[in-house]
């Protein structure tokens, strides 16, 4: 079978790995994919003449899969979907794994989603939406009069991570509203805003199929829960990024958290969907804050995550083209995903620099003989093939450029070769936590 997978990020690397090891799978085409994907057994990139967002890549790309003959096409990053991809595909009758237009909302608009959560009982943090300025302004002067507690503020749309606001005090909050409401700093996204209590506890990333559809019952099948290191450094210090590192299973997530879960966040969002009538079959991704053994809903995404992804394909024991085609065929139900014992840590190499204003083109080198006594594998993210006087070489193109994951029998063994794997890659200005799977290690 033939396979095409969308996107360029670590995530899209590790899914073509994966599927790439299925014995059914002749070819892997990655669309733009990276410098990583472009070396991978069985993968080659897929060119595309503009971005993967504009109406004409995806009819482009529509028009590459029926050619070719692609059996399965997965979606990696949100935006995309919430573009209407799938929609796209589905109307040429190929098969695609991901959310329709609608459904994405539940990623693409926090009010839409936040009002779903409301509606179908899914337990999250209070919250208030507001189109007006005057309005929010109002609610945050009287929320720091009440209480010392942060507040959050999330922008509506699509961000790329730079829609929420942990407002410590009353003049941040305001100059965060003031540019996302007014000063239009996020574009479209942020006009109209959730505020929203702050949580205390941990963060748990729970990655799921979604097999729902009009008129039928629907399924939801967690993954293994994982943990995201979002802050750029050690300690939970410093900015927000797209994530520096990821471990998997998520320590400390008990089997009592983990039904609590079902019943007061999977259970609802599936009612919802069903009733709603959403056409879901793709993949979710539910940020959890948990307290002790209770689960709060801090937000969907309707993709998998990056770089959770990365810590959970080493043990996924399951052939994810069949999980693919069982949410598209509706027998989700039917499958149980078997995971392989042990702990994988998945720490970020970025450049320095990010999330701020970083430089690129610098090449990259790797020491295979070093890389392979650890057994980690190795995903590009912001990674390019530079072709130079009949030679190719791997260069930096972006903040996150690769990630490793390691395996070990505990977290103690994982984190070991982890950081004796980034011992065998070198690149100008690299720089990454080592505090990724840490006992003391804060996301
Ligand atoms: P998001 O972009 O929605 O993933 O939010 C970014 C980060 O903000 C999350 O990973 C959390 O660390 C934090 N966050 C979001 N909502 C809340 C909340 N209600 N309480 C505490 N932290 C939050
Ligand atoms: N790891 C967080 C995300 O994928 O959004």
């Amino acid at each position: 079978m033939k396979v095409l997978v969308v996107g360029s990020g670590g995530r899209e690397h590790a899914l073509a790995w994966k599927v790439a090891q299925s014995e059914r799978v002749q070819r892997v085409y990655v669309a733009p994919g990276n410098g990583g994907t472009a070396g991978e057994a069985k993968c080659e990139n897929v060119r595309l003449s503009g971005s993967v967002l504009s109406a004409e890549s995806q009819e482009a790309l529509c028009a590459f899969a029926g050619k070719v003959g692609i059996d399965l096409t997965v979606v990696g990053p949100e935006a995309p979907l919430t573009q209407g991809m799938v929609d796209r595909f589905r109307a040429k009758g190929l098969a695609i794994v991901g959310p329709d237009a609608q459904a994405a909302r539940l990623e693409g608009s926090k009010v839409w989603a936040k009002a779903f959560m409301e509606t179908y009982g899914v337990r999250t943090a209070r919250s208030r939406s507001f189109a007006e300025y005057a309005q929010a302004q109002d609610y945050a002067v009287e929320h720091f009069k009440r209480t010392k507690q942060a507040l959050v503020i999330k922008a509506d749309g699509l961000a790329g991570g730079k829609g929420v606001c942990i407002a410590e005090q009353y003049a941040e909050a305001e100059a965060s509203l003031r540019a996302f409401m007014q000063e239009g700093s996020l574009g479209t996204a942020g006009k109209t805003v959730v505020l929203e209590e702050f949580l205390v506890g941990q963060e748990v990333s729970v990655l799921a199929a979604v097999s729902v559809a009009p008129g039928r019952r629907g399924s939801i099948l967690p993954f293994m829960a994982a943990r995201d290191h979002k802050r750029r450094f050690a300690g939970g210090l410093g900015p927000n990024t797209g994530g520096m590192g990821a471990v998997a299973p998520a320590p400390g997530f008990s089997p009592a958290a983990a039904q609590d879960f079902h019943r007061a966040i999977l259970e609802p969002t599936l009612r919802g969907m069903e009733q709603e009538g959403l056409d879901y079959r793709g993949f979710i991704f539910f940020g959890l804050m948990v307290q002790d053994t209770s689960c709060f809903l801090l937000e969907y995404n309707v993709r998998l995550g990056d770089p959770e992804t990365q810590a959970l394909v080493p043990l996924m024991d399951f052939d994810l083209t069949e999980l693919g085609e069982a949410i598209l065929a509706g027998n989700l139900q039917d499958c149980s995903l078997r995971w392989k014992a042990g702990v994988v840590c998945a720490p970020v190499a970025v450049v320095e620099g990010y999330p701020g204003p970083y430089q690129t083109g610098h090449p990259i080198t790797v020491r295979q003989d070093l890389l392979s006594s650890t057994g980690a594998l190795l995903f590009m993210a912001g990674a390019e093939q530079e072709r130079r006087e009949n030679q190719t070489r791997l260069c930096t193109a972006g903040g996150r450029v690769l990630s490793v994951s390691a395996w070990g029998k505990d977290m103690e063994a994982a984190r070991d070769r982890a950081y004796r794997s980034m011992k065998a890659i070198s690149f100008e200005g690299m720089a990454f936590r080592e505090d990724i799977g840490c006992g003391s290690g804060h996301p």
